[in-house]
């Protein structure tokens, strides 16, 4: 077995004051499985006792892995004193099953939230599966981030003092945009600068400043419409008097059609209504069955920011007086169906990590919940494309602030918000089987972790 691995060191955390207290190595999380590569997390900190964030412990980090059915080996073992924990493995074998040990100081880290626990789950089994590359020629990737929300200063269901909303500590204030920062950085460095879908949720509550210090981030990234496409969420509303989010990004209900090198289509569309609930007005209606009965079976991904399944509205804590309007729910499916090239929908706005239950039957079109950027678990979406079918990876921001972050906004709506929204093993990591062939490849070099 030929592995490499390589590990973020994210020492970026508060611990000079030793804590006291029982070790736990918990929230393990099998994060990102690609092809040949996993990414497997977990955290180290002493017992809440009480606290909303509980206090980090520093310890070490070591890995073993194996074939299931083979020996393990031990591929890391690291005393750097480390409060999350995340160990890169690579050199995997594409559709093959592993078998990992994760521990911090001789101890195991143990799955903790809801989807880890489940039967079967990777963190439970502590095996998990190695994904296929889909068939025919890679043609691109394409990123999707959302709910940045610049300019937030809580995390969480605000209310008044209540400590159902994690508050940064001083030096995170500003942890939006070092989210967003970090998020672009790593899709640049690490992926190539794939176009990135910015699916709404971009400010906090639309002022010029968020707009424009937004604006100025997704301009570091490229040119609107080519490198970067933004969608409107709730968040992003048009104010009483104004509206500076469509001075700086895109007007209200207005859908935007935007071709991505390999002729992928990529359908954006404004679902908001107000602050939390969304509708689409008739006007956008006419805009999007325009643009898709123009072109019927391109293959297209469809955007906005609220999810527009049954399954997902009544699978919300929020309820679905929080999601796009039942009626509107129904329409955009079934116009989505009309067009067999639409094989994608991405939502964000639940902040959660979740394949969704389509409301029709025998439609083409796949729903995807995509979770949050600024906050727990804090990342974005890649999906690669091949000519015969499409691939979803998430992946977690991995420089130290972002990592110290996430620690801290896991905490947030009493600790319960992270069982919720991170979603199981598949729903972040799978393979879709779709006729994608008439795309063509955008000369992008093939991803590392694809090339088995
Ligand atoms: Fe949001
Ligand atoms: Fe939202």
């Amino acid at each position: 077995m030929d592995l490499r691995l390589s590990v973020a060191a994210p020492d970026a955390f508060d611990v000079s004051t030793p804590t006291r207290g029982r070790l736990l190595v918990t929230d393990l999380e099998v994060l990102t499985v690609t092809p040949t590569s996993a990414i497997i997390s977990w955290v180290t900190h002493a017992a809440r006792l009480g606290r909303v964030i509980p206090q980090p412990i520093a310890v070490g980090t070591e890995m073993a892995i194996g074939p299931v059915g083979g020996p393990m080996q031990l591929v890391h073992d690291d005393p750097t004193p480390r409060v999350y924990h995340v160990v890169e493995i690579t050199g995997l074998e594409p559709g093959r099953t592993y078998q990992f040990r994760a521990s911090s100081g001789g101890k195991p880290a143990m799955a903790a939230l809801r989807p880890t626990r489940i039967v079967g789950g990777c963190e439970r089994t502590r095996q998990f599966t190695t994904l296929t590359v889909p068939d025919g020629r890679y043609l691109t990737t394409v990123a999707v981030a959302n709910d940045i929300h610049i300019g937030e200063r809580r995390q969480g269901i605000v209310l008044g003092g209540l400590p159902t909303s994690v508050t940064p500590r001083p030096d995170q204030a500003d942890y939006a945009h070092m989210m967003g920062v970090s998020a672009l950085n790593q899709l640049a460095t690490r992926h190539g600068r794939p176009l990135l879908i910015t699916n709404g949720d971009i400010t906090y509550d639309n002022s010029p400043e968020q707009n424009a210090i937004a604006r100025e981030l997704l301009d570091s990234y490229g040119s609107q419409n080519q490198d970067w496409v933004a969608t409107r969420g709730n968040h992003d509303h048009p104010r009483r008097d104004d509206d500076p989010f469509g001075d700086y990004f895109v007007g209200y209900q207005q859908a935007q059609a935007v071709q991505e090198t390999s002729g992928l289509r990529i359908l954006a569309m404004d679902s908001t209504r107000g602050s939390g609930g969304g509708w689409i007005t008739p006007s956008q209606y006419e805009q999007v069955t325009a643009e898709l009965d123009s072109d019927p079976d391109r293959p297209t991904l469809a955007a906005t920011h609220h999810p527009v399944t049954t399954d997902a509205a009544w699978s919300s804590p929020s309820g679905p007086q929080f999601m796009l309007r039942g009626r509107d729910r129904l329409k955009l499916q079934l116009i989505e169906r009309q067009a067999p090239g639409v094989f994608l929908h991405l939502a964000g706005h639940t902040h959660r990590m979740r394949r969704n239950r389509a409301d029709l039957a025998d439609t083409n079109t796949r729903y995807l919940e995509n979770a949050a950027c600024a906050a727990y678990p804090g990342g974005y979406t890649l999906i690669h494309l091949f000519e015969g079918g499409y691939l979803v990876n998430f992946w977690r921001l991995s420089d130290p602030a972002a990592l110290s972050w996430i620690y801290r906004s896991r905490w947030q709506s009493l600790g319960i918000g992270a069982h919720l929204m991170l979603g199981s093993t598949a729903d972040r990591n799978h393979r879709v089987d779709v006729d994608l062939s008439g795309l063509t490849p955008s000369g992008r070099p093939v991803p590392d972790e694809l090339v088995c």
